[in-house]
């Protein structure tokens, strides 16, 4: 049985490499085909088994809250015009009644100082962090493999990927000296943004996460980390003593907090839709790509 049962939802970004899209829409409300980035999270976090969805806000993110709401008089005037089909995609959106947990940073200090907002709301020993604008494409949602494969005995879990050694100054980097299974990395160290010369492996942490609930005892005395933030992966190193689990996911992620990664992400999930790849394939054809 799946243990882990509350994911924390860290969106108190400013967005400023999206800017001026983000602006006034918060970044993860950004779309990809149809739907925006949070309703893919929150869709992943549900497969997975969560039942509590923790949604660090802050000022301008109001949209989010209102995405899981009721719309009545949009409901109304699709069920008098008869638009069931549309009607049952806004009804399916909809989180029960609270399951849904909106609280706010502040200021955006970091996303381990998001994380760390949501502590009073955590009652389990784990649960999972999952950030929205890392949009990952699979067949089995990225969450529900790692919950799958989670042990507790193994310390704090990451969905990780390999990236291009001058790619490496982005991430999160993981040191490891073993390869476990392929698929689980046992990692001895992880340094946030580390300079391209000095990274120590090509093994890049995403926006997945399994955490104990003792990385809040870390995040609430964290100094500033890189860019000036309190960084969640020195939390996570500093609980390296109780373990740390890298866990290569099957499927594709796009960082959509960039305008590249955002734009093969529509491609990527355009042409997976079954109703949209001809089109897409008829699409590039017409403009020579
Ligand atoms: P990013 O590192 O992408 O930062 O955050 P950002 O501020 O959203 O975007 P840029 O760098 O200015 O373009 C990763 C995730 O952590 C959340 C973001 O909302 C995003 O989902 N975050 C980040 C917070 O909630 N609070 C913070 O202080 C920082």
């Amino acid at each position: 049985m799946n243990p882990i049962k509350t994911c924390i939802f860290p969106v108190a970004g400013l967005g400023s490499r999206f800017l001026p899209a983000t602006k006034s829409i918060p970044k993860e409300m950004m779309v990809v085909v149809d739907k925006p980035l949070i309703q893919y999270a929150v869709e992943e976090a549900k497969a997975a088994g969560i039942e509590r969805f923790i949604f660090v806000t802050s000022q301008g993110k109001t949209a989010i809250e209102d995405h899981f709401d009721s719309c009545p008089m949009l409901e109304m005037a699709l069920r008098a015009r008869g638009k069931v089909q549309e009607l049952s995609l806004i009804e399916d959106i909809k989180l029960n009644p609270g399951q849904a947990i909106y609280i706010r940073q502040q200021a955006p200090l970091g996303l381990g100082h998001a994380v760390l907002c949501a502590q009073e709301l955590v009652n389990e020993d784990a649960f999972a962090v999952i950030l929205a604008d890392d949009l990952v494409l699979a067949d089995h949602p990225c969450l529900q493999q790692m919950t799958q494969a989670y042990s507790p005995l193994e310390g704090n879990m990451v969905g990780v990927m390999e990236v291009p050694y001058d790619h490496t100054n982005r991430y999160g980097i993981l040191k490891t000296s073993q390869d476990a299974d392929g698929q689980k990395i046992i990692a001895e160290a992880v340094v946030e943004k580390p300079a391209i010369d000095q990274a120590p492996s090509r093994i890049a942490v995403i926006g997945r996460y399994i955490l104990n609930s003792q990385i809040f005892q870390h995040l609430r005395t964290q100094k500033p980390g890189a860019g000036g933030e309190i960084q969640l992966t020195d939390a996570i190193q500093a609980m390296i003593p109780r373990g740390l689990c890298g866990f290569r996911f099957q499927g594709q992620r796009f960082d959509c907090g960039t305008k590249e990664g955002w734009l093969e992400a529509n491609m990527a999930f355009a042409y997976a839709d079954p109703q949209l790849k001809d089109h897409l394939k008829a699409m590039l054809d017409k403009y020579h790509f």
